[in-house]
């Protein structure tokens, strides 16, 4: 994940920040990473996409008055920053989870089970698509693809991989979540950050985390194993400049 900014938390580090009361203005401090946000393009409405990361930190989901936050920080309109915010699925509407589950049930992990996975993990929290737990802490996603089909059926928690599951697994792992000991994902981090924690991190507030843990594993290297065992290579690259784009046709001549 790239990060920038000056401010570089560990996982503890982070967990001290003090958090948004419910009910409670967003705090200036917020504003002030927007800024920073807001710094580390040419154009400044490059930032919303982070902005809206970094007012989920705050909330959880991507409230009215974030909506207004990021307007009036970018100069735009309340009705454009809203409509970025309800076209891409990681923005929240409504506060997610402390843990925010998601069951792929693309072709792949389809194929493997994850339809299976999805209804008994529905059945077994009592909540449906994008509902969240009574006590907030598991909120639910139908997703469509995790972009880990090689380790089908895939689940992922506040974006971390949990590969080859069962519907028992999942079981598993949310009632571990609930309990607020969740096991560390299959790749990546060392152990599993918050649903905010997360969102602070794709808002480009690096969390010192990224190098841990398994990065690439077997099975998304197979194909690269047998082209080696081959003696496969890539075809050079045609450093060749593109060819020029045809001239665009004359405008017919206007009838006088
Ligand atoms: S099909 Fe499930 S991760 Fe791609």
């Amino acid at each position: 994940m790239p990060a920038h900014g000056s401010e570089r938390l560990t996982g503890d580090a982070l967990a001290e920040q003090p958090r948004r009361q419910e009910g409670a203005a967003l705090s200036e401090r917020t504003r002030q990473e927007a800024r920073e946000i807001i710094a580390r393009y040419p154009q400044p409405r490059s930032a919303l996409l982070p902005m809206l990361h970094l007012v989920q930190s705050e909330e959880g989901y991507v409230s009215a008055e974030g909506i207004t936050l990021c307007a009036e920080e970018l100069g735009l309109t309340k009705a454009e920053v809203g409509a970025v915010a309800t076209f891409y699925t990681m923005y929240r509407r409504k506060p997610a989870g402390e843990y925010h589950v998601g069951v792929c049930t693309n072709t792949l992990c389809a194929v493997l089970g994850g339809d299976e996975i999805l209804a008994s993990v529905k059945d077994h929290l009592g909540i449906g698509h994008n509902e969240t737990t009574e006590e907030g802490r598991i909120s639910l996603e139908h997703i469509e693809c995790n972009a880990a089909c090689d380790y089908a059926p895939v689940v992922m928690v506040n974006w971390e991989f949990y590969d080859n599951q069962t519907p028992a697994s999942t079981r598993d792992l949310v009632d571990a979540c609930r309990d607020g000991n969740p096991p560390p994902p299959t790749r990546g981090p060392d152990s599993l950050c918050t649903f905010r924690q997360a969102s602070r991190v794709l808002a480009g507030f690096r969390d010192g985390r990224g190098s841990e843990g398994v990065q690439a594993g077997p099975p998304t290297l197979v194909g690269l194993e047998i082209a080696k065992q081959r003696g496969d290579s890539a075809p050079a690259y045609d450093a060749a400049p593109p060819p020029a784009a045809p001239e665009k046709p004359a405008a017919p001549e206007k009838e006088s």
